[in-house]
């Protein structure tokens, strides 16, 4: 069963596979009317459901918009009006779900829903983001970062900010992918040691630098994301934007890194909080590349998944 869980379970070679038919299937469509059929249709008579347990935009229609352009029909979810979120057991979910539909797409909370879900399922199940991790977002991010520079492989990726979910899958892509990456935030907020160890153990170097400016010295690709994810609580709100606020990607962190250092960001922002206006529209921006590159990646991670 091809689930698509996170980037570290998945083998290098299917990563490849995954990124080279999201490019294919980019490139025909260009200048095509967004309601156009893929060719070949390849997920018509497929139905996906798309559970969300936390808000979404860019995932919520980059799957929808997927699925529908590639033939195939959606159901949308919301946790809460399903009766999982009054109680039902995600065992039982898993199995129902299974006999109406071709795959699961689920955005949660625990991973550990996800895993139970996908250990339960007869049908692929998706990782759509939890709080450990974000693995669609970093495929969308790695297809970018190739459009732009060619091979990420033996590139310097640095993280200004919380070591977060998007971080860990961040982690996860070094090792898969080869590319080193550097944490650049405060040690209260650092990623859990698991995700750092494993992608050193695949022989890559991943750097923890406290001084920023030190941190993006040398740059490919500078990232960041929100400083209080869906997640956290809103009570911590102020005590981490005081220990973030020295991770703020501004014009001048940015002269740091290699002229030519692309910035990534997988949006929602909070513009001016953790990155300022100036790079997020500036000339080494692709933050809306990586919006679009949601649908193209997650094209190729439906077809692995489905094997068509
Ligand atoms: N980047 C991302 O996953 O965005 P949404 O929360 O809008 O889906
Ligand atoms: N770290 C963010 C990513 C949102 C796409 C969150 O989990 O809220």
């Amino acid at each position: 069963m091809n689930h698509f869980l996170d980037i570290n379970k998945t083998d290098p070679s299917d990563l490849r596979a995954i990124l080279d038919s999201a490019a294919a299937m980019k490139s025909a469509r260009v200048g095509l009317p967004k309601g156009t059929l893929d060719a070949g249709a390849p997920l018509k008579n497929h139905m996906v459901a798309l559970i969300f347990e936390k808000p979404s935009t860019r995932t919520r229609v980059s799957f929808d918009l997927g699925v529908r352009q590639m033939g195939g029909q959606t159901i949308v979810l919301s946790g809460s009006e399903m009766q999982l979120g009054h109680g039902e057991t995600i065992a039982d979910t898993a199995q129902v779900l299974s006999r109406y539909v071709d795959l699961i797409m689920i955005r949660t909370f625990e991973e550990d829903v996800l895993l139970e879900l996908a250990d339960h399922a007869t049908v692929p199940v998706i990782n759509g983001l939890t709080n450990r991790s974000h693995p669609c977002q970093i495929m969308a991010d790695i297809q970018t970062f190739e459009e732009h520079r060619g091979p990420i492989k033996g590139k310097k990726v640095v993280w200004c900010g919380d070591g977060n979910n998007v971080f860990a899958s961040f982690a996860h892509a070094a090792g898969q992918f080869g590319f080193d990456l550097t944490f650049s935030g405060p040690k209260t907020l650092d990623p859990e040691a698991v995700f750092m160890d494993e992608a050193r153990a695949k022989g890559v170097t991943i750097n923890v630098e406290r001084d920023p400016a030190k941190a993006v010295a040398g740059a490919d690709l500078v990232v960041t994301d929100t400083w209080v994810s869906m997640h956290d609580s809103q009570t911590a709100r102020e005590r981490r934007h005081n220990q973030l606020r020295p991770y703020q990607v501004n014009g001048a962190l940015m002269a740091n890194a290699k002229p030519d250092a692309l910035f990534m960001h997988c949006l929602p922002a909070h513009r001016n909080e953790e990155a300022t206006d100036e790079v997020m529209d500036g000339p080494n921006s692709v933050i809306f590349d990586e919006a679009e590159n949601r649908l193209h990646a997650q094209k190729g991670i439906l077809r692995w998944c489905l094997g068509v």
